[in-house]
């Protein structure tokens, strides 16, 4: 892993716009797995000044939501689908027709699982994945003890996510208690993984992760696995960090091609 620690989310925000930019500068045509949540947010309104500022070009890229509440419309405006409208793809001249994200309002919600993988794989396949971290340790929906093979699927969610995310959709009461999400398998298929994480809510998440051991207890724990993850940090979230002095020896020597910034 590679572990980049700033000061604050702003500047992990900048940094994280400033790979994804790279990889859509690089690759006209890249395949990005995006992500919801607060954490991103910053993230994406810096893409959008990219774009309005630094003539950044969409139009070619391709993207694939993690996630999507089961029963939530595309209408609503509680749904990952609007969510990502509203704070993305509206503001950027990205083709909708190439946006994913599931459908949780499918008839038959188990082929819609399958269909979102085949779709992802006629694509090519994830370029970069973009993702946040649960308190609990949760990427995407996978919740702990979930497969760390799992390909996209149904997930219940746990009581610890429906009240961190009730705080967004307004009450307990309103929570969806159910998701649509890609699989750890299909996130670790990604050629590449940027996970963000920032505060001290996410203090015991970010070291389970980052120095514990692979354990579905900590979905997040199977990104050790993969061979080029990114995991931009604050030193609040670092802060339970065993070897955060040698993260930052490590982004300190590195070579002028090595950087982001
Ligand atoms: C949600 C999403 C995740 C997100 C996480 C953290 O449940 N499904 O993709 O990363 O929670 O959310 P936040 O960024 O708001 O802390």
């Amino acid at each position: 892993m590679e572990v980049l620690i700033r000061e604050h989310a702003e500047a992990g925000c900048i940094l994280g716009a400033k790979i994804i930019a790279r990889v859509v500068r690089d690759k006209p045509t890249a395949v990005l797995g995006l992500a919801t949540g607060r954490t991103p947010l910053r993230l994406y309104q810096e893409l959008i000044r990219l774009h309005r500022d630094e003539g950044l070009d969409f139009s070619r890229i391709t993207t694939f939501n993690l996630d999507e509440y089961v029963g939530l419309p595309a209408t609503h405006d509680q749904s990952y689908r609007y969510f990502m409208r509203e704070n993305l793809f509206q503001h950027i001249n990205i083709d909708q027709g190439r946006t994913h994200v599931p459908d949780g309002t499918a008839a038959d919600i188990h082929e819609e699982c399958r269909s979102y993988e085949r779709k992802i794989e006629a694509a090519g396949g994830i370029d970069l994945q973009l993702l946040g971290l649960g308190r609990n340790g949760h990427i995407g929906f996978n919740e702990p003890t979930g497969s760390l093979r799992s390909r996209t699927w149904v997930k219940i969610l746990s009581e610890q996510t429906l009240r961190d995310n009730s705080a967004v959709l307004g009450s307990l009461a309103a929570m969806p208690k159910h998701a649509l999400t890609m699989g750890i398998g299909t996130i670790l298929d990604a050629r590449r993984i940027l996970l963000l994480a920032f505060g001290p809510a996410k203090v015991r998440a970010v070291e389970r992760m980052v120095e514990g051991p692979l354990a579905a207890i900590c979905p997040g724990s199977a990104l050790q696995l993969h061979p080029r993850a990114t995991m931009i940090l604050d030193e609040n979230s670092a802060a339970g960090l065993q070897y955060a002095d040698h993260y930052r020896w490590i982004d300190s020597q590195k070579l002028p091609w090595q950087r982001y910034e």
